[in-house]
């Protein structure tokens, strides 16, 4: 099925929260999983715009990169790329940043072993998105889960009023953050269920704008 004409943006990779100018909040995403889908829809002759995290990734081709480091840096560019037909948050957001950033390099004190950061929520882009009043007709989420993958994952495609939401379990080695391999378990609002691999990343975006396709048609 096609997707020419049809405008994708995908977001992709890490988020890093700087605490000072030398040190942040980051996690394991490499971006793979979100730049191959946004590979596949650019094959599959979508226009693609692709948010992406800091990664070490070439650009796919045919797509229009945007790179950013933080959630809210992620978060003015999501927003900033509306409308589109179809929005794929594949990127590992974090969900809370430091308060405030330290403007030097933070010193250890003598004879003081603790440091507390003060974190604060960052904005939940995926919930924004599904209730934008630019709102794509798609907007289908990811959800890393180390267990009760499904319980968690359908909780969030109710309560971020998703279409549609790929879980993958992270964690484990040979699926999720940063190998070349993934195992999806797409969920839908209508009771839809489908286990997609394990299979290549590349394999696995394929499929999943397969099934994304068939519900703009
Ligand atoms: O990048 P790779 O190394 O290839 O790894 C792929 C992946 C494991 C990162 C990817 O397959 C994946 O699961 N991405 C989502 C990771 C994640 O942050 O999941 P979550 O369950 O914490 O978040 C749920 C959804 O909300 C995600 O679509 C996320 O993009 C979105 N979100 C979360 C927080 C936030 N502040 N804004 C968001 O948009």
């Amino acid at each position: 099925m096609s997707l020419r004409g049809r405008r994708v943006l995908v977001s992709a990779g890490p988020t890093f929260e700087d605490i000072d100018p030398v040190r942040f909040i980051g996690n394991r995403s490499s971006g793979k999983m979100g730049f191959a889908i946004a590979e596949s829809a650019a094959r599959q002759g979508a226009d693609v715009v692709l948010v992406a995290g800091p990664v070490s990734l070439p650009t796919p081709a045919g797509v229009s990169r945007i790179d950013v480091r933080s959630a809210a840096q992620m978060h003015a560019a999501v927003m900033a790329a509306l409308p589109a037909d179809i929005y794929i948050g594949a990127a590992a957001v974090a969900d809370f940043t430091p308060l405030s950033v330290a403007p030097g390099k933070i010193k250890k004190q003598a004879g003081v072993d603790t440091l507390t950061l003060e974190l604060v929520r960052t904005p939940d882009i995926l919930a924004e998105v599904a209730v934008h009043p630019r709102r794509p007709r798609l907007v289908v989420g990811f959800a890393a889960e180390t267990d009760h993958v499904e319980q968690y994952a359908r909780g969030k495609l109710e309560k971020k009023k998703l279409d549609l939401i790929a879980a993958n379990r992270v964690g484990i080695v040979g699926s999720g953050f940063e190998s070349d391999d993934n195992a999806l378990v797409v969920y839908g609002r209508d009771g839809f269920e489908r286990a997609l691999g394990p299979a290549s990343k590349i394999e696995l975006a394929d499929n999943l704008l397969e099934l994304i396709a068939v519900r703009l048609a």
